[in-house]
């Protein structure tokens, strides 16, 4: 992972201004409405492990109905128990129930085997192929994963001009995301086994898209 943007998300980027950001481009929303689809789609029973690798602090359980997850056993992850405390409360404040465990996914400790896996704007701030990698590794029974996508003139995944909360300013001064393509991201899927099932895709801020792809576990 790229030290810039460890040091970003474990030490820079607070909790309210990710959130507020996120909130005003409508990525936050957009995000929850995809995970909410992802999950739809991958038809689990009742009693299947959902892993979230990298969610951050759970915002998108103010934006769904966390009712759908209340079936499920989950277990959510990220680099900064900050982001994880936060999310803490917020599953306890819908009565949900989740391990929460303080994990790099490059170097995982996470237990193999859930039933899905979904990823929410975690490979633009990882070494993606990496990801890539460890998600096959754990073997899922299916895997979510959404990605930015921007208008073909916008290169960078912060847009120039946008007017941002103090701590995501300075940390865009030194971390840069890089924007994962989605065919490459399927190919490389694909060679691990995992095909891609479904894709649905929500406008946001800039003309920039999110894109939620549902992938079938390897093997
Ligand atoms: C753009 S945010 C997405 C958060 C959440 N999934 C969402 O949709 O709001 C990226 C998240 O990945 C986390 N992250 C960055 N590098 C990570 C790593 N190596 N392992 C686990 N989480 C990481 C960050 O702390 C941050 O919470």
């Amino acid at each position: 992972m790229d030290p810039a943007l460890r040091h970003a998300w474990s030490e820079i980027v607070t909790a309210e201004d990710y959130e507020e950001h996120m909130a005003s481009i409508g990525q936050a929303q957009a995000a929850a409405e995809l995970s909410h689809h992802l999950i739809q789609s991958a038809s689990l029973p009742a009693g299947s492990r959902i892993t979230i690798a990298g969610a951050g602090t759970g915002q998108m359980f103010d934006l769904l109905d966390p009712a759908a997850f209340r079936p499920y056993h989950l277990t959510c992850t990220d680099l900064n128990p900050a982001f994880l405390a936060r999310l803490r409360a917020r599953l306890t404040r819908y009565g949900l129930d989740a391990e929460i465990v303080e994990d790099d996914i490059e170097r995982t400790t996470l237990k193999p085997g859930p039933d899905l896996l979904l990823a929410a704007l975690l490979l633009e701030h990882i070494d993606w192929r990496r990801g890539v990698e460890v998600f096959a590794g754990l073997r899922p029974g299916a895997c979510a994963i959404i990605l930015q996508e921007n208008p073909p003139d916008v290169t960078s995944a912060v847009t120039p001009g946008r007017r941002l909360p103090p701590t995501i300013a300075q940390a865009v001064e030194t971390a840069h995301p890089a924007l994962v393509p989605r065919d490459r991201l399927i190919a490389a899927m694909a060679a691990r086994g995992s095909a891609c099932r479904e894709s649905a895709i929500r406008e946001v801020a800039d003309g920039k898209r999110l894109i939620g792809l549902l992938f079938a576990g390897p093997g």
